[in-house]
C-alpha cells in the first residue's frame, strides 16, 4: 500500500485500486467570461485498502476537500485520507473551476456570427486524454463507467450531450437542462455543446431519432449528412451485427475544431467543411469528404465506442476499422464513386509513413499522455483492416479490447493461425519489398523491410502473396513464412508449345493491394506488366499499386528514374480518375531541385500528358456527367496550372474575372474554382496584386467554410516571396481561424519554401504557444520542412530545433527531417542518371515539378496523411 503521494507521481497509467462505476456531473458554462464551475459526484469502487485515491485532472482549480495533492505534469491529482479506505463502494464529491480555453481541447470556446455580432459557444474536444481538463476523471479508455449530466446554461441556447434531456427546468435566464443516464462508455467520449442553431431530423429503419445541426439558418446544407448518416446506421446494425446502442445521434457543425471530426457516442462534432453539404456550392470532392467522414465517425459508434480499445496501444482497433468500415459504407450508398479503388489512397498514405525509419509499429508504447496525439497518423489508420466482425463486437460489448482480442475472434470464426501472421504485422514496425525474379518454371521471390532511405532493415513478415497470370482468371496464393520461397509457374503461365512466351505474358504480384506491401519485379516482368497497362488488361487497383511501387522504388533508389519514365509512359491514355490521380501524385513529388535545366522541356512534357484529357473534359461540366470525370476535371485542371501550362492559366484568369462580377456565373462552379485561384495566384506578385486582393474581398465576403479553404489553400501558392511572407501573416490575424491554419501552410510554392522557413523561425514562439496540441504544431512542422530536399537544409532545421525539441512535435520533426534527407538523396542519384534525357525525348513524357501536390481542397484534417498534403494526415 502507498505511503506517500509521491509513489503517483510520473506513472504511465492510473492505479487500478479504485475505479468509477458512475459520474454525476453538474456543468455551468459562462459563455462571456469564458469560465464554467462545475461539481462531480463519483461512485467509486475501492478494490483494495487505499489511505489515497489517484484520477486526473489538468488545468482545474478550487478544487476541494482540501487534502489534494496535484501533480502538473502527470495531469494528476492524488487526494489522502486520513482513514483507510475499506474495500466497497463510496461517492467522491468535488467542486471545481476551469476556463472555456480557445485551444480546441477541453471545454473551449468557439466563435461564431449572428446578427452581425460575435459569439460564443462552449464545446468539447476529449479524444484523447482532455475530458481531465473539463472535470476530474479516471481518464483513461478502460475506466468504463455511466454518467449522468446535468447542465445549467443561458435558457435561450441549445444544449447538447451524448444522451437525450429528460427534463427541462427554466429559471428566469437561465435553464437546468438533466439528460439521461448513459451506458457504460470511456471518458474521452462524453461531449457537451452549447450554443444556438438550428436542426434537421430523421429516423433510422429501427427509429432511432438522427439530427444535424448547424448554425441558425444553415441546417439545409445538413440534409446530405443526415441522409448518409440514416443509411450508415442502418448498414452497420446489419454488419455489425448490432443495433445502435443509443437513443438518438445528433451530429453538429463547429466553427473552431482542432480535428476533422469526433466520434463523441451520441453526440458527433464535425468541422463545418465535414458535415455541410451545398447542391450549388460545395464540390464534388466536398460531397465526397462529407460521406466518408460521417460513414467514419458513425462506425465508431461501435468500432470504438461500444467496444473500445484497452488502452492507446491499440488506438489502430478504432481507427484502422472505422477508416475501413467507412470506405465500405460509401461503396454501398455510392457505387459510382468508385470509393474501394479510392481507399488504396489510405494504403498507400500509411505505406509511404511506414518506410520512414521514424515510423512505429501498429501497437505502439505509451507511457505518458502527451505521446498519445502523435500516433493518430497514418499507421494507426491506414495499416491494417479486416473482416468477420460481428461476433468481436458482440463479445466485447459496453468493455474493452486489446489488438489479441480481435485476433483470437478471428481465428476462432476462420480455423485459420491468425495470430501468428498478424503479430508479425502489428507489433513490427515497416513492411517488405518483394523482389520478384522469373528463373525459368519458378518465380523466385524474397522478402526485404522496405525503407524509403534505401537501407534494409531487419524486419520479417508471413506475407500473403497473391498472383495472377495473363488474366484475373488464373491466380495462386501462398504464404510467404522465410526470407525466400518460390512458386512454380509452369502450368500457371501460357507457355506455347516450343517453349516461347506468349507476347501477352505478364504476372502481377499483391492482386488488387490487398496486402500491405510492395512488389520490385525483375526487367522482364516488368515490361509484361507496361504492355498488360498499355492493352488494358489490369484493374483500376493493379495499376495505381504498380505506379505507387514504382515510385517508392526510385525514391529508395531501388529502380531508376528513367524506368520509372518509362513506366509512367505506358499511363498515357489513362482517364480514370483514381488511376491519375496517383500518377499525377507521383510525378509531382520532385522537385526542381532534381532536374534544374532539364525542368522546363519536363513540364511540357507531362503537360502533354494530361493535356488530352483536360481538353475532352473542358472547364466546363456536361449534362449527366459522372461524379469521377467531375473530380478529374479538377485534379486535371490545378495540375496544368501549377505546371504553368500558359492556355489554362489564362483561362483560369478569364473566368475568375467574370465571377469577380458575377458569382452565380455557370461558368465556375465550386468544382473549377480552386483551379482558377491558382492560376490567380500564379501571376500575383507584389506590384500585381490585384489578383490577391480579390481573393481576400471573396474570403472576407463569404459565409462558406468550405469556399473560405478553397481560397486560403491559394493564397500562399503565387511564385513571389514576399506574396507568400504576407499569406503566412494573414494566417496569424483574427481573419483565420486557428483551425485553418494547415491550408495556407498545406499551399505554400515551392518557391516560396525558404521564406517559409525564415518565417517560422521568426515566429516560433508565437506558434507553439498559439497551437499548442500535437496535431496542429506538427502541421507547421511536416509543410514547412518537407519541402526541403537538401543535407545542409536538414543540418540547419535540425540546429534551429536543437534545445527547443517538445513532445508534441518530435516524432513529426524527426520524420519531416527523413524526410527532407531522402530526398536530398535521391535528387543526387537522379542528377546520375545520365541518360535521363534520353529518357524524356524517348517515351515524350517525363517527371515535373511540384505538379497536382494538393489537388483536394476538401481534405478535412491530414496529420495522417500529410504525405498529399493537407488536410489529410501524414
Ligand atoms: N477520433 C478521430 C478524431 C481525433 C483525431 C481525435 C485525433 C483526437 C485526435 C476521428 O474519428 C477521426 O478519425 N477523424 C478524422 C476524419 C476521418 C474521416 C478520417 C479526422 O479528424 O481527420
Ligand atoms: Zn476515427
Amino acid at each position: 500500500m502507498a505511503a506517500s503521494p509521491e509513489e503517483f507521481r510520473g506513472q504511465a497509467r492510473l492505479p487500478h485500486f479504485a475505479s468509477p462505476l458512475r459520474y454525476d456531473l453538474r456543468l455551468r458554462p459562462d459563455l462571456t467570461a469564458c469560465s464554467f464551475s462545475g461539481a462531480a459526484a463519483i461512485d467509486v469502487a475501492v478494490s483494495a485498502p487505499t489511505r489515497f485515491l489517484v484520477l486526473n485532472a489538468a488545468e482545474l482549480s478550487d478544487l476541494a476537500p482540501s487534502e489534494v495533492v496535484q501533480f502538473e505534469e502527470d495531469e494528476i491529482l492524488v487526494m489522502g485520507f486520513d482513514r483507510e479506505l475499506p474495500v466497497g463502494e463510496g461517492v467522491l464529491k468535488m467542486n471545481f473551476t476551469g476556463t472555456l480555453n480557445d485551444q480546441m481541447r477541453g471545454f473551449y470556446r468557439s466563435k461564431y456570427e449572428c446578427n452581425g455580432e460575435s459569439r460564443n459557444m462552449a464545446v468539447t474536444q476529449f479524444e484523447a486524454a482532455d475530458a481531465r481538463r473539463c472535470f476530474p476523471c479516471w481518464d483513461e479508455p478502460a475506466f468504463k463507467a455511466k454518467f449522468k449530466l446535468t447542465l445549467e446554461v443561458p435558457s435561450e441556447l441549445v444544449a447538447l450531450s451524448n444522451m437525450p434531456a429528460v427534463e427541462e427546468t427554466v429559471n428566469g435566464p437561465l435553464k437546468t437542462v438533466y439528460y439521461e443516464e448513459s451506458p457504460l462508455m470511456s471518458t474521452y467520449l462524453v461531449a457537451i455543446v452549447v450554443g444556438s442553431f438550428d436542426y434537421i431530423e430523421s429516423s433510422t429503419s429501427q427509429g432511432t431519432k438522427v439530427r444535424v445541426y448547424t448554425q441558425v439558418g444553415k441546417c439545409n446544407q445538413g440534409k446530405f449528412a443526415l441522409d448518409v448518416a440514416v443509411k450508415s446506421l442502418d448498414l452497420y446494425k446489419d454488419y455489425f451485427g448490432t443495433p445502435y446502442p443509443l437513443p438518438k445521434l445528433d451530429m453538429i457543425a463547429i466553427p473552431d475544431f482542432a480535428a476533422g471530426a469526433m466520434e463523441n457516442y451520441g453526440l458527433v462534432t464535425y468541422r463545418e467543411t465535414a458535415l455541410l453539404y451545398d447542391e450549388l456550392l460545395s464540390s464534388a470532392s466536398n460531397k465526397q469528404q462529407v460521406a466518408i467522414t460521417v460513414a467514419h465517425e458513425l462506425a465508431h459508434q461501435w468500432f470504438g465506442n461500444l467496444v473500445t480499445m484497452e488502452w492507446w496501444t491499440h488506438l489502430w482497433l478504432n481507427e484502422g476499422f472505422a477508416s475501413w468500415v467507412s470506405y465500405l459504407a460509401v461503396e454501398y450508398l455510392f457505387p459510382e464513386w468508385n470509393n474501394w479503388t479510392q481507399f488504396l489512397d489510405e494504403t498507400t498514405s500509411g505505406l509511404r509513413l511506414d518506410a520512414l525509419a521514424e515510423s512505429h509499429p501498429i501497437e505502439v508504447e505509451i507511457n505518458h499522455a502527451s505521446e498519445i496525439d502523435a500516433i493518430f497518423d497514418s499507421i494507426s489508420y491506414d495499416k491494417g483492416a479486416s473482416k468477420a466482425l460481428a461476433s468481436y463486437i458482440k463479445k466485447y460489448a459496453y468493455s474493452n479490447a486489446k489488438t489479441e482480442d480481435l485476433w483470437a475472434v478471428l481465428e476462432e470464426e476462420s480455423g485459420e493461425p491468425v495470430k501468428d501472421l498478424m503479430t508479425t504485422w502489428t507489433k513490427q514496425q515497416g513492411y517488405p519489398v518483394i523482389y520478384a525474379k522469373l528463373n525459368g518454371h519458378d518465380l523466385e521471390l524474397e522478402q526485404a523491410q522496405f525503407l524509403s532511405d534505401g537501407s534494409s532493415g531487419p524486419g520479417m513478415w508471413i506475407v500473403p502473396i497473391t498472383s495472377c497470370c495473363g488474366s484475373y482468371d488464373v491466380q495462386k496464393k501462398f504464404l510467404l513464412k522465410d526470407k525466400t520461397g518460390k512458386l512454380h509457374i509452369k502450368e500457371f503461365t501460357a507457355l506455347s508449345a516450343d517453349g516461347e512466351k506468349d507476347p501477352n505474358f505478364w504476372i502481377k504480384l499483391n492482386i488488387d493491394q490487398t496486402g500491405f506491401y510492395r512488389v520490385k519485379y525483375d526487367d522482364e516482368l516488368a515490361a509484361g506488366l507496361q504492355n498488360a497497362i498499355k492493352s488494358k488488361k489490369l484493374s483500376l487497383m493493379d495499376k495505381i499499386g504498380i505506379v505507387d511501387d514504382a515510385y517508392a522504388l526510385s525514391v529508395a533508389r531501388k529502380q531508376t528514374v528513367t524506368s520509372l519514365l518509362r513506366l509512367l509512359n505506358a499511363y498515357r491514355d489513362e482517364s480514370d480518375y483514381t488511376v491519375l490521380s496517383h500518377v499525377c501524385l507521383s510525378i509531382s513529388k520532385i522537385s526542381v531541385d532534381a532536374t534544374p535545366d532539364l525542368s522546363k522541356d519536363i513540364k511540357q512534357l507531362l503537360i502533354n500528358l494530361l493535356l488530352p484529357t483536360a481538353k475532352k473534359l473542358s472547364w466546363d461540366r456536361k449534362a449527366g456527367e459522372s461524379h469521377l470525370d467531375v473530380m478529374l476535371r479538377s485534379l486535371l485542371l490545378i495540375a496544368l496550372v501549377k505546371l504553368g501550362h500558359n492556355e489554362t492559366i489564362s483561362e483560369g484568369i478569364r473566368r475568375f474575372h467574370i465571377f469577380l462580377g458575377d458569382r452565380k456565373t455557370p461558368l465556375l462552379p465550386a468544382d473549377t474554382r480552386k483551379a482558377a485561384y491558382l492560376a490567380v495566384m500564379r501571376t500575383v506578385s507584389t506590384s500585381n496584386r490585384a489578383g490577391y486582393d480579390a481573393l481576400l474581398k471573396i474570403y472576407r465576403e463569404t459565409a462558406e467554410a468550405q469556399e473560405k479553404s478553397r481560397i486560403l489553400g491559394s493564397l500562399s501558392s503565387s511564385p513571389d516571396k514576399d506574396i507568400v511572407f504576407e499569406a503566412l501573416n494573414f494566417m496569424l490575424t483574427d481573419e483565420v481561424r486557428n483551425q485553418d491554419s494547415f491550408y495556407i501552410l498545406g499551399g505554400i510554392s515551392l518557391e516560396g519554401r525558404e521564406v517559409a522557413w525564415t518565417w517560422l523561425k521568426q515566429n516560433w514562439d508565437y506558434v507553439l504557444k498559439t497551437w499548442p496540441s500535437s496535431s496542429l504544431i506538427s502541421d507547421f512542422i511536416n509543410s514547412i520542412v518537407s519541402r526541403f530536399a537538401s543535407e545542409a537544409k536538414a543540418a540547419e532545421v535540425s540546429e534551429f530545433f536543437a534545445g527547443r525539441i517538445k513532445p508534441s512535435f518530435e516524432r513529426a520533426l524527426k520524420q519531416s527531417l527523413e524526410r527532407v534527407r531522402i530526398s536530398a538523396r535521391w535528387i543526387e542519384s537522379i542528377q546520375s542518371e545520365t541518360n535521363l534525357g534520353h529518357t524524356r525525348e524517348d517515351n515524350g513524357f517525363c517527371l515535373a515539378a511540384a505538379a497536382a501536390e494538393e489537388h483536394d481542397e476538401t481534405r478535412v484534417k491530414e496529420n495522417r496523411v500529410r504525405e498529399r498534403g493537407p488536410p489529410k494526415r501524414t
